[in-house]
């Protein structure tokens, strides 16, 4: 007793004394993937508790095809308004993400379209009356050979596109009524 004493307040203000019992100051982390003795499956790393939601993620209680697309178009509500700044995101994550099929118009003609089958115009008679809802399906889910975007659009991202993609449907309505005479 008498020499552990002596060793732990002798050292010099230089060198750092012994340490006999260091506590939890440094406490060995076990590594993820690594055998566990303690958890009752013997595993580090625990799944998380069943009904977990990741930060900022939001999840969508419909299945794929038209009945629960349709669904969706009825129950979801836009939280965006058409604003210019909401608009002008849309659009930076529609041309990011959309453009390459759908062409920077909607009208099915981007530079991929040749490869995929023919994506729809999105004033198609189908696509057209579209409740946003549906079009915030779309995205989500995917829909034929079109990819689902939930991976790189958070639900926040795909509800601009949405708005963005509502006022492209309705840019060609007034292209389409547009006289001659009413070109500013
Ligand atoms: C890889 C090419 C590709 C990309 C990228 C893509 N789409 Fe599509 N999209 C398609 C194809 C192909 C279809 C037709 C799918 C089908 O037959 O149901 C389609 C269909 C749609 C439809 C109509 C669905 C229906 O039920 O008729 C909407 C709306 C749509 N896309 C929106 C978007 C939006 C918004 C984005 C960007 C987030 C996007 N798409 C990105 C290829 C693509």
């Amino acid at each position: 007793m008498f020499l552990v004493v002596l060793a732990g307040c002798g050292a010099s203000s230089q060198k750092r004394a012994f340490e006999y019992m260091p506590d939890m100051a440094r406490d060995p982390a076990y590594k993820a993937f690594a055998p566990s003795p303690v958890t009752r499956d013997g595993l580090t790393l625990q799944r998380p508790v069943a009904g977990t939601i990741a930060r900022g993620y939001s999840p969508m209680h419909y299945g794929t095809g038209d009945d629960e697309a349709a669904r969706a178009g009825r129950e979801l509500q836009n939280p965006y308004a058409a604003t210019p700044k909401t608009l002008e995101e849309g659009k930076a994550l529609f041309e990011t993400y959309c453009l390459v099929c759908h062409g920077a118009s909607g009208k099915g003609d981007g530079p991929l379209a040749e490869k995929i089958p023919h994506p729809p115009t999105y004033t198609s008679d189908r696509v057209k009356p579209f409740p946003e809802g549906r079009i915030f399906h779309v995205i989500t889910t995917g829909s034929g050979k079109m990819p689902s975007y939930a991976a790189q659009l958070s639900a926040d991202e795909r509800w601009k596109v949405v708005t963005y993609v509502h006022t492209l449907q309705q840019m060609a309505d007034d292209a389409a009524s547009a006289q001659p005479g009413d070109l500013k």
